[in-house]
């Protein structure tokens, strides 16, 4: 039987999300929107490009939960886009009663899955959803770190002139602009980028990582990035339902963890089929852990508006 992924939300990120879903066969997709109409069509067009692709999966688009049921996977991208001047954290109010919504549909149609959440600001989303579901911490996952560490690798790939496949980087906390580029645990082919290249370029190279998606925002002038953060959700997606036990970087609740209590914020993880399998805690300088707890102020900040 085929893994079942549903993808609320069928914008920007979630129609793409539904497209590398499909060519990477990773299960069978449900797409749900609003909005009506929209979810069926794209759905249908990604069909038909199947005997192109040669991909045989179901792929529906839907308004309704129902067609949802008993999904593996549900990735909720529902929300809206921040403009050029916004920040993450001004998202909150209006997608919060958003993300409220959908969770409260998944938890009544697909009691057993693993949500993922990639709608922003994406810390905040995750802990509504956390209390909202009470599910346990192992199935709600928020997308960030894998997107912020995969700008950060291309970028190390631009200044290097290297594969990206060579290139490691990991930045941890909150997806804000106060995010925790760690350039220590960042390596090209096992060796640390600090043995690579001058401060000033690192500095550069974080600063670059910490707005890649304001700077993509400005480009755009609607609408935000998709490609990347929803290439970056299918890996989660393929980690979890290959049981691939891969190391990556996600948002979760943390219970003491670096220091940190009932908070959704960005570390390390092993995501396996049961999701997180294992939180990593690793050593951090006093610099790097000041650095995560400005991050942690930030998402609090935005924490505040919900109405839990
Ligand atoms: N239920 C389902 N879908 C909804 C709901 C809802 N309650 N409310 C809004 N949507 C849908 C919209 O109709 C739209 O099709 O969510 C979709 C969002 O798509 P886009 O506007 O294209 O936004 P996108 O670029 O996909 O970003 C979605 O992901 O990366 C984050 O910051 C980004 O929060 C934003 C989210």
């Amino acid at each position: 039987m085929r893994n079942k992924i549903t993808i609320v939300g069928a914008g920007f990120v979630g129609a793409t999300a539904a497209h590398w879903c499909a060519v990477k066969e990773l299960g069978d997709v449900v797409l749900v929107d609003i909005v009506e109409g929209m979810p069926q069509g794209k759905a249908l067009d990604l069909l038909q490009a199947g005997p192109v692709e040669g991909y045989d999966l179901h792929i529906v688009g839907t308004n309704d939960y129902k067609e949802t049921a008993n999904s593996d996977i549900v990735v909720i991208t529902a929300g809206l886009p921040r403009k050029p001047g916004m920040t993450r954290e001004d998202l909150v109010g209006v997608n919060a009663k958003i993300v409220r919504g959908v969770v409260e549909n998944v938890v009544a149609y697909s009691p057993n899955s693993i949500i993922i959440v990639v709608t922003n600001p994406l810390d905040t989303m995750v802990y509504l959803a956390k209390k909202v579901s009470g599910f346990p911490r192992e199935r709600i996952i928020g997308q960030a770190g894998v997107l912020d560490s995969a700008r950060m690798r291309a970028f190390i790939s631009m200044e290097l002139n290297v594969s990206v496949e060579n290139i490691h980087a990991f930045v941890l906390g909150g997806h804000g602009d106060e995010m925790v580029p760690l350039p220590r645990y960042s390596t090209v082919a096992g060796i640390p980028i600090t043995e690579l290249l001058p401060p000033e370029r690192i500095a550069a190279i974080v600063e670059r990582t910490r707005k890649g998606g304001g700077e993509i925002v400005a480009l755009l002038k609607q609408g935000s990035a998709f490609f990347a953060p929803s290439a970056a959700t299918m890996q989660m997606v393929e980690a979890i339902l290959k049981d691939r036990k891969m190391i990556l970087p996600c948002s979760v609740y943390l219970e003491g963890e670096y220091g940190m209590h009932d908070i959704c914020f960005g570390v390390p993880v092993k995501l396996g089929r049961s999701g997180v399998e294992q939180i990593l805690e690793i050593k951090l300088t006093p610099e790097e852990q000041e650095a995560m707890s400005r991050s942690a102020a930030l998402i609090r900040s935005s924490m505040a508006a919900l109405e839990l």
